[in-house]
């Protein structure tokens, strides 16, 4: 099967993306997690550009072993002895040199005619072979160049040497039919393109950067230039984890293969996110956090039937974790059921329906519904909570010139805690106790008292809800004639419930 050459260019096209720059240490990183994720050669930096870039490069080549180390340079001499120095220490060092093809950059930018730049093409790529086997030539604005032109060019940098002519299409300009049309007659026309390998660098201006690359290889294209998340000048480059996940599933119609160790994808997509600080959209595919999240109901019931009825990739080979049943308002029975499931919870048809009605409600207000959520639905409607912690002794002090404090007793099984503490009232002073023992912290974030019965020796009922430290939100409710007692016990019911919940996610996520 034909091997599709992955040429990674996010430190150098990608480190382009307006806001992207990145310190060396973070282009080691990055450069040995692609070493990691088996791309073919890295193109570590422009060594010209500043002394930033020629020590990541020089370092990226001393340092990362696996794939060819590659530098960029003009068609200038001083740019490819410094892009020769930069990449000197690698195993497998590559030298990229460029000039652009089309009329608007030789007439407007390079103020040169073709053949000036048929000369200049060729002699600089015969410079850069003095100092390596491994030349790359690049015809700037490939896309938009004279096709008869761009052929004669595309001969001489491989009579003179070049082992891979790179066709970009710098300004994302071509359409898919065309670019691959340009690579077949790039193929069939030049005739010592067998010599080299032929490879294309696209970007996305017009959204096609993906489309024309594919394009490209169904047309013999045999090295695909690419970014991690699609980063790169303007509108980026083509996206590495799109190009490899597309010719890995659509396998039967590319019929290739890379060497790319897909499961690691999401990782390098995380870290690049991280060390450049641009983040990625999360409908981004294969790596955008939505990629493998399904919120309708109609799909979540499907996938819950069968997988493939709504995903063509499976998320852990592309190192996502898991499908990810989003419920919200468009989520059915089905996939709360499943859910509740997975959280060691199994309801009757009454019961189901009952949770899924306050369900709906919910989600009517909240974009999404969490697992806490849910299980504080349930708590609260259907599953009455074990009685984990018991108040089975209870005192506290208070009044005019008296510190408040409090001594309670819980009961947990057969064993019974006695703690004392002191407070910002008799309530705080009980809550402090209580947390004493049961070693939960609470954030109070509503405490409310209402008398459920009427005259002097109402009955008062309590309502807290409080937040962990870990963040689960739970509620609590005590009655009591002794509103401070009430209290306790609204706090107590908290703690009881937290100890259900995290024994449930627990169970979920062992
Ligand atoms: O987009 C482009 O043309 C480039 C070349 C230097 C290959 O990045
Ligand atoms: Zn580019």
């Amino acid at each position: 099967m034909k091997r599709i050459i992955i040429f990674d260019t996010t430190l150098r096209d990608g480190e382009q993306s307006p806001g992207a720059s990145l310190d060396i240490k973070a282009k080691i990183e990055i450069a040995k997690q692609l070493a990691r994720l088996g791309v073919n050669v890295i193109e570590a930096g422009f060594p010209i550009a500043s002394k930033g870039d020629f020590s990541a490069v020089h370092e990226i080549a001393s340092v990362v072993r696996g794939p060819s180390i590659c530098g960029l340079a003009r068609a200038k001499t001083k740019d490819i002895d410094e892009c020769a120095k930069a990449v000197r220490s690698a195993k497998k060092p590559r030298i990229h040199v460029f000039l652009a093809t089309s009329n608007i950059h030789m007439k407007f930018k390079l103020k040169k005619a073709k053949e000036e730049i048929l000369k200049q093409a060729a002699y600089f790529v015969k410079y850069a072979c003095n100092y390596c086997d491994d030349v790359e030539f690049s015809p700037e604005d490939a896309s938009r160049s004279d096709i008869d032109f761009l052929c004669r060019v595309v001969e001489a940098v491989i009579s003179s040497g070049a082992k891979t002519v790179n066709i970009p299409d710098t300004v994302g300009y071509a359409m898919p039919s065309e670019f691959g049309s340009l690579i077949k007659i790039i193929k069939t026309k030049v005739p010592n393109a067998n010599k080299a390998v032929l490879s294309v660098h696209c970007h996305n201006d017009l959204g096609l950067a993906v489309s024309n690359s594919l394009s490209a290889v169904q047309n013999g294209a045999e090295q695909v230039e690419c970014t991690v998340n699609g980063l790169g000048e303007r509108a980026g480059n083509a996206s590495l984890e799109e190009i490899v996940m597309a010719l890995k599933t659509r396998k039967d119609l590319f019929d290739c293969e890379t060497s790319i160790k897909t499961q690691e994808l999401y990782k390098i997509s995380r870290l690049v996110s991280k060390l450049t600080g641009i983040v990625v959209q999360p409908n981004k595919a294969i790596v955008g956090q939505n990629a493998f999240s399904h919120e309708a109901g109609i799909h979540q019931d499907g996938i819950l039937k069968k997988r493939i009825t709504y995903e063509i990739m499976k998320p852990e080979d592309v190192g996502f974790g898991s499908t990810r049943l989003v419920l919200g308002k468009h989520s059915g029975k089905h996939a709360l059921r499943d859910r509740l499931k997975k959280l060691g919870v199994e309801l009757s048809e009454d019961d189901l329906a009952k949770a899924f009605k306050r369900f709906k409600d919910l989600a009517d207000k909240k974009k999404e519904v969490f697992d806490e959520d849910l299980l504080a639905i349930v708590e609260d409607e259907i599953i009455s909570v074990p009685e984990t912690y018991r108040i089975s002794g209870f005192e506290y002090k208070s009044g005019k010139n008296v510190e408040p404090c409090a001594t309670i007793e819980l009961t947990k099984g057969d064993i019974v805690k006695k703690e004392s503490s002191s407070g910002d009232g008799p309530v705080d002073a009980c809550y402090k106790a209580i947390e004493k023992i049961t070693g939960a912290k609470f954030n109070l974030l509503d405490y409310s008292l209402k008398s459920t019965t009427s005259g002097k020796d109402a009955l008062g009922e309590v309502s807290v809800r409080v937040v962990s430290g870990s963040g689960v939100e739970v509620s609590g409710r005590g009655a009591s004639t002794d509103i401070i007692e009430a209290s306790a016990k609204a706090y107590v019911n908290a703690v009881n419930k937290l100890v259900f919940t995290k024994a449930r996610k627990t169970k979920l996520e062992l």
